[in-house]
């Protein structure tokens, strides 16, 4: 299948460039800045990404790019754009303010193919602390801005194919026509065939299981989650009943989660096993405090379980998982630093001897959903907000008890189906009820309490990575907080958590 390789210098929007080009029915794949695929005949173009660096500083990425420019269309962006210039004798130089924002650009070459079907002065984003101030000798200036006098450049090199560099952001959507550029770069330059959809997907995903797999039999662990329902639908295509899946009840699941998702799963003609562990994680949480050691515990736990049902069954081979691809991206991590460790319940039994199958690793999560809708999988379990593996654990400030999980269960109830009832839920990326270590005093009839409070935590994202409070309506939330204060028994105070991502987190622990 075709390919465009983005190489990633370090950006925060380097994943937003490859679900772009996946929205043109193109297949691509993000690579370290210095681990092209050279030999591989299916790359049909390469994106160099943007970077937080500097391309004249010490410690800038700077690959050797023979091989790549000439034989390849490229597209430089931001960084990429300074680094193809700079190589080449141009000159890039830090601007004093950084220049952020909306900007107008001025195309100079109307026949520039890149800029095919441009509006006069189509609103970009620019976000750099450098600028290019030269170009080298023989390259083409494209587009300006009032401040940016090279935004745009076309050059070519020794063998067929031109690079062109853009030093504003076509990937975000504020670049009002950046989705044009890169179709244009990806459709009309590289000459994708746009082959890669759902049903091509499905297609040939399920041709390679039954020839991966054969006659031999799999187990997956179920979270209840969007990626190992369609994982276990698509391998329950390819392989029917030789699948078993295990869906493992930690006891920290929403309020009837287990029971409703069982019955989904039975639904879709999955064999299914329900495991109710919860007595196992509650003892084993009793006391812990620390959100670090109950994600340990969580995990070993999990693992644990898993590895029990998994040996009931006779010879399996395989070990399936809904891993997708932002989870294996190598990508540049300059900060290195962990801000939390991030467990995937569903995925850990690395004990077992078995062979690992994942199905669903070449997809970003759009296209999983995507491809689950085409599998037939009902809305409501395609739409569903993420959910943690640690589950209500990681939302409770304290040590975890049954009687905490119980009054957090019948608040998320709440706040959740209300989300639905206002029809407010698809519009949410997350949302989830967070219950607060500190007891407050109020005031109910004559009565004092000295109860908890609760936050309400709901988010706008299109990744995780960045996330948004979100602007929910007043009366909604004065209705949510009324029915929890007056429905849920130790709870007397009702906050809403107006943080964004960064600097906050959207868990709280
Ligand atoms: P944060 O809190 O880091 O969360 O902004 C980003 C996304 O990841 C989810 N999350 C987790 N998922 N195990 C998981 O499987 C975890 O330990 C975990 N912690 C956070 C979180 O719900 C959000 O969708």
């Amino acid at each position: 299948m075709q390919k465009i390789i983005i190489l990633d210098f370090g950006s925060q929007t380097t994943q937003l460039i490859g679900r772009r080009v996946r929205e043109m029915d193109t297949f691509c794949e993000i690579l370290p800045y210095n681990k092209f695929p050279f030999g591989d005949p299916d790359v049909i173009g390469v994106i160099l990404s943007g970077s937080p660096l500097s391309v004249y500083a010490s410690d800038a990425f700077r690959p050797d790019l023979t091989g790549i420019l000439g034989h390849y269309p490229v597209l430089g962006i931001c960084y990429g754009a300074q680094y193809l210039s700079w190589s080449h004798g141009g000159r890039v130089e830090p601007v004093g303010t950084r220049e952020y924002g909306r900007a107008a650009l001025s195309v100079l070459d109307k026949d520039c193919p890149l800029f095919k079907g441009f509006e006069p002065n189509s609103q970009i984003w620019m976000s750099h602390g450098d600028s290019i101030t030269a170009i080298p000798q023989g390259w083409r200036k494209v587009a300006s801005t009032e401040s940016v006098e090279f935004a745009a450049f076309e050059c070519a090199f020794d063998g067929s194919s031109k690079a062109w560099g853009v030093q504003f952001h076509p990937e975000v959507v504020h670049t009002l026509q950046g989705k044009l550029l890169l179709e244009n770069f990806v459709v009309g330059i590289c000459g994708s065939r746009r082959e890669w959809t759902s049903d091509s997907f499905i297609e040939s995903t399920v041709a390679e299981l039954k020839a991966q797999l054969g006659e031999d039999k799999v187990v997956l662990g179920l979270s209840g989650g969007v990626d190992s329902s369609v994982a276990a639908v698509l391998l329950n295509k390819a392989i029917g009943s030789r699948l078993t899946c295990i869906f493992v009840d930690h006891g920290l699941l929403r309020k009837n989660e287990f029971r409703d998702v069982m019955r989904d799963y039975q639904g879709l003609g999955l064999n299914v096993v329900g495991v109710d562990a919860s007595a196992r994680f509650y003892s084993d949480l009793a006391g812990v405090t620390d959100p670090e050691q109950k994600r340990k515990i969580i995990g070993g736990d999990f693992i644990k379980v898993f590895d029990e049902e998994a040996s009931k069954i006779q010879d399996v081979k395989w070990l399936a998982q809904g891993t997708i691809y932002p989870d294996r991206i190598e990508s540049m991590n300059i900060t290195g630093k962990v801000i939390k460790s991030h467990h995937n319940v569903g995925g850990l039994p690395k004990t077992m001897q078995l062979q690992l199958c994942e199905p669903l690793k070449w997809l970003f999560k759009d296209e999983v959903r995507a491809v689950g809708r085409r599998l037939g999988i009902p809305d409501h379990l395609i739409g569903r907000h993420p959910f943690p593996g640690p589950g209500l654990a990681v939302r409770i400030m304290d040590d975890v008890t049954p009687e905490k999980i119980g009054i957090l269960q019948e608040a998320d109830a709440i706040f959740i189906n209300a989300l639905r009832e206002w029809k407010l839920y698809d519009k949410i990326w997350q949302a989830g009820v967070i219950l607060l270590q500190d007891r407050s005093v109020g005031v109910m009839g004559d009565e004092r309490t000295f109860e908890s409070a609760v936050a309400l935590r709901a988010v706008t994202s299109v990744d995780a990575m960045t996330a948004d409070w979100a602007d929910l309506p007043y009366p909604f939330l004065q209705k949510v907080s009324n029915d929890i204060i007056n429905k849920v028994k130790g709870v007397n105070r009702v906050c809403y958590d107006i943080s964004s991502k960064p600097p906050a987190t959207i868990e709280w622990l």
